[in-house]
């Protein structure tokens, strides 16, 4: 049995529960997360007054405001304003998210905001404070990063690429890329984005596309690379019929070439790799490039296609003139990336930036490396990896394959290359 004193107590703490619960409704009303900011309520209530009184807070007794405070004395004044703060954090953040959804998915909204900022008439800014390129993550995950700069900038946005790399695979791509990409004018895409052959990415049509790319300057030149592009027969049609439509008549194709074998060597060296890594048997060399009496070149080895050169170029030719594309020498990017860097800028009509300053020669790793802005860097290890070793007889049966469709390379884009 409760005495007396002990059922008024109780009965005065839930009173003051009570009171928390309807100054929760009638001030904040925000939920649970107010209710430390309602209890600032209720003192304010309670305090001017000797008594609290029923009507005011429709309780059922009488309460001494010094006992309500007691109950509620970890009060102080800025808990309704957290409270508000972490509403209008939510909303916002709700906000952001809806906006990101909706522009990874090319809907009207993010289209119309960036068509705005396209039509801004904000001057540019100097071109070497805030026009660092802004790259897209390795996995599409630096879109903040993107929001927040054409927030800052509405001059900046995403626009189709007026170069692509596309290919060889393995031919030097990545070096490249990276390599132009510490040029201030060119802002290039991170991701092998591999929108013009796959089927279903193509679908998503050319706006889609466009959001894909890393925001720029109007005078700046968006560079995509998807190396696969060079060797897939539908990919030059696409390409040429998309810019034709939208009326892009300035795009500039790069294409990174290297000797056939050393292509070849290389593009083994990352299956083997790749099938290593997903505990897949490796076959040798003779296994893959030679047929099954082991006296002819395996040409349904894709390797191998892909290293046929002329055929692919036949097919970009039907649909692209000559003066649209540059064939970069990807052995010379090697041993001496400068002069080609220098055509390149010339042939996207770039100022001339790239210099000895911005690469130096890492003899551990054996390759030229990066000296950017920000840091020294080098590609990473998949770049760069020992090829086996061919033995002579594979070696003289892969030039004498490799010799015709060379030479008919060299005669269909009159430049040659220094190829054994
Ligand atoms: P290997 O790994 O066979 O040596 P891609 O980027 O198109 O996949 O091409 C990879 C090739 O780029 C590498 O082939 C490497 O030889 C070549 N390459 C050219 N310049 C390079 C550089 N500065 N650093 C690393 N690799 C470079």
């Amino acid at each position: 049995m409760l005495s007396s004193s002990c059922r008024r107590r109780r009965r005065i703490r839930h009173d003051a529960l009570e009171v928390v619960r309807l100054a929760l409704h009638s001030t904040c009303g925000v939920g649970k997360a107010s209710v430390r900011a309602a209890r600032f309520q209720v003192s304010v209530i309670a305090i001017p007054q000797n008594r609290l009184k029923t009507e005011k807070v429709g309780l059922s007794s009488v309460l001494a405001p010094e006992r309500v405070w007691g109950r509620l004395k970890n009060l102080h004044k800025g808990h309704c304003m957290v409270a508000m703060a972490r509403k209008a954090a939510f909303f916002a953040f709700a906000f952001l998210m809806a906006c990101v959804f909706l522009r990874s998915h090319g809907a009207a909204p993010g289209a119309a905001v960036q068509s705005a900022f396209r039509n801004a008439s904000t001057p540019l800014s100097s071109p070497h404070d805030d026009r660092r390129p802004l790259r897209a993550g390795k996995h599409g995950h630096r879109r903040g990063r993107w929001w927040r700069a054409m927030a800052r900038d509405p001059s900046l946005s995403p626009r189709f690429p007026r170069a692509i790399i596309i290919g060889v695979r393995k031919g030097g791509t990545r070096a490249l890329l990276e390599m132009l990409s510490m040029h201030p004018s060119v802002i290039t895409a991170e991701k092998e984005l591999h929108f013009f052959n796959t089927d279903e990415k193509f679908s998503k049509g050319p706006e889609w596309y466009r959001l894909q790319m890393p925001p720029s300057h109007d005078d700046q030149v968006t560079l995509e690379k998807t190396p696969a592009y060079f060797t897939e027969p539908e990919v030059p049609g696409r390409i040429a019929s998309m810019y034709a439509g939208l009326n892009i008549t300035d795009l500039r194709l790069l294409l990174i070439l290297r000797d056939p074998i050393d292509r070849l060597l290389s593009d083994y060296t990352q299956l083997m790799h790749n099938r290593g890594e997903r505990g897949k048997a490796r076959p040798s060399l003779d296994e893959v490039l030679l047929t099954r009496d082991g006296k002819h070149i395996n040409t349904d080895y894709k390797a191998i296609q892909r290293s046929l050169y002329a055929g692919h170029m036949e097919n970009w030719l039907r649909h692209f003139s000559r003066d649209h594309l540059l064939i970069v020498d990807g052995d010379r990017l090697i041993r001496e990336p400068l002069p080609e860097l220098k055509r390149v800028e010339q042939f996207l009509g770039l100022p001339s930036f790239l210099g000895s300053d911005h690469l130096y020669f890492n003899a551990t790793r054996g390759f030229y490396c990066l000296r950017d802005v920000r840091r020294n860097r080098c590609l990473n290890d998949s770049k760069g990896r020992p090829h086996p070793n061919v033995n002579a007889t594979l070696l003289a049966q892969l030039q004498e394959f490799f010799r015709k469709p060379n030479h008919k390379l060299y005669t269909l884009v009159g430049q040659t290359f220094d190829w054994a």
